[in-house]
């Protein structure tokens, strides 16, 4: 793969980082993903506004305009012939060229990166199968609204739903459900109403997520921007998850309680195709 690096675009085994990068030593780093369908980046206004966001939380400096940006992604796709996958993106604090808990002063340059990754997004079989999530305590920091790389935890969690035969988790904070380990959550409730996390420091605030509830407004599918219990979910005519690399996803299974008789509901479906005719 050739991969953006400081500028430079360059072999991916030529991209090296200091031991004294703040993202290696600290997780001291915002990132995102943004994927793409026949060679475009989907939602890349929206990323872009969270990038900013992110950055702006973390007290670090604004880097590229988002022109910029969108004209180093769409090289990096083409260099490498990406047709459908992810981007990531990386910015750290940099190399201050020691370790300090306390911030360098300004002068220290940013780490920027970004590579692609190629991917099977619409033909992902759990579409039609549906995922299976055991929920799991939320014991991150207070600040999952900030998408940084600090991800241990996430992957210590996907690790555990792996081990006890699930997919994925859902994390429970206080009884509520806030969101996956990196996708959000959403149910549809015996009611037939859209539940879906209200927007603040305990989840990330999901573009896709963003996109999918705006659709499902045009739609006139019900929602209200709230947390549910585990027992909403447990006992939910549908649950589904939001992320750049899942699209609109199905859940069919809670604990090992079967959602929607354990196949993905008419919703989720309906949710799925209209992002992706909306996304392409
Ligand atoms: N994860 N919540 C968490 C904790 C996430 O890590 C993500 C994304 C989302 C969904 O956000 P979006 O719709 O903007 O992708 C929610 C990305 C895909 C990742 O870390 O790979």
């Amino acid at each position: 793969r050739t991969v953006f690096f400081n500028g430079q675009f360059i072999p991916e085994g030529e991209a090296k980082v200091s031991i004294f990068d703040r993202g290696y030593l600290f997780a001291d780093a915002v990132y995102e993903v943004v994927s793409v369908l026949d060679r475009k980046l989907i939602d890349f206004a929206g990323h872009m506004g969270r990038l900013a966001r992110s950055l702006a939380e973390m007290s670090m400096p604004p880097t590229y305009h988002d022109e910029q940006w969108l004209e180093l992604l769409r090289a990096l796709i083409d260099r490498n012939n990406l047709n459908e996958g992810l981007i990531y993106l990386q910015i750290s604090r940099g190399n201050p060229g020691d370790r300090s808990f306390y911030w360098p002063s300004a002068e220290t340059a940013p780490t920027i990166l970004a590579f692609t990754q190629n991917m099977a997004l619409l033909d992902n079989p759990a579409a039609s199968a549906g995922l299976s999530v055991v929920t799991l305590p939320d014991l991150r920091w207070g600040r999952a609204d900030i998408k940084t790389t600090q991800l241990l935890y996430a992957s210590m969690m996907k690790m555990e739903a792996k081990a006890a035969g699930a997919d994925d988790a859902w994390l429970e904070r206080d009884g509520l459900i806030t969101e996956g380990t990196s996708q959000n959550a959403h149910i549809v409730n015996s009611e037939g109403v859209l539940l879906s996390h209200q927007l603040d420091r305990n989840i990330l605030h999901g573009i896709t997520r963003a996109a999918m509830l705006s659709l499902a407004g045009g739609m006139n599918i019900r929602y209200e921007q709230r947390a549910f219990t585990v027992a909403e979910a447990e006992t939910a005519r549908e649950a589904f998850v939001t992320s750049a690399s899942t699209f609109v996803m199905p859940v069919t299974s809670i604990n090992g309680k079967a959602i929607g008789g354990g196949k993905p509901g008419p919703v989720a479906g309906e949710l799925r195709r209209a992002y992706i005719d909306w996304a392409m």
